[in-house]
């Protein structure tokens, strides 16, 4: 049987624990040696998205592109791991009506969980206003209302959160338990 393939998109404010999950998730997968692709937010304006801003034009080409990309991954067969802010739900619906086994996953914490993480310094930068169309603080972050998976990462570990996605999975028949 054909390997099926998935995009497990991931959205959430800055600091919730995408990437953190996303790694986490494609090192479970590797090991049980399903095919899987990272497109990280980070990584991917660097490349796909390089010279792309932050209004809300820009940020919807970006998450349409890594959309784009991960379709093609996943009706070849690889599980594909978005793990970008992805504010905007329409552009998120968009993409969940027209892309292969989009599954929305939302890397759920409370803004004040993330501002006190501050993992890049970015919110300190931000509330001093050098940065600007930054998500929660100024800029807007639509949650998911109906996602198939919520990772509340201030109550869970990492590890409980990549079980919670792990299980999902197998529930739908995307990968078997081993
Ligand atoms: N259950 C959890 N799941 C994920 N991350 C967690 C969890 N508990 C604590 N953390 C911590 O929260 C931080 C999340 O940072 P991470 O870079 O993954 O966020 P991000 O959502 O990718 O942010 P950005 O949008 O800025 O890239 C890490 O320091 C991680 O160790
Ligand atoms: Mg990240």
């Amino acid at each position: 049987m054909k390997q099926q393939g998935a995009i497990l998109w991931l959205t959430g404010l800055s600091g919730a624990g995408k990437t953190t999950i996303a790694v986490a998730v494609a090192e479970e997968l590797q090991k049980r040696n399903y095919p899987t692709e990272l497109l990280d937010g980070d990584i991917v304006r660097t490349h796909l998205s390089q010279g792309l801003g932050f209004s809300k034009q820009d940020r919807d080409i970006n998450v349409r592109r890594i959309g784009f990309v991960a379709n093609l991954l996943s009706r070849n067969g690889i599980i594909a791991i978005a793990s970008a802010i992805s504010p905007y739900r329409q552009v998120r619906e968009e993409l969940k009506q027209t892309t292969h086994n989009f599954i929305e996953i939302y890397i759920d914490a409370p803004l004040a969980v993330c501002e006190a993480r501050d993992v890049k310094g970015l919110y300190a930068k931000a509330k001093a206003g050098e940065i600007k169309n930054f998500t929660g603080i100024s800029d807007p972050y639509e949650a998911p209302i109906n996602p198939d998976i919520i990772c509340q990462t201030d109550k869970f570990t990492v590890e409980e959160c990549v079980n919670q996605v792990l299980q999902y999975l197998e529930r739908q028949g995307l990968i078997f338990n081993c």
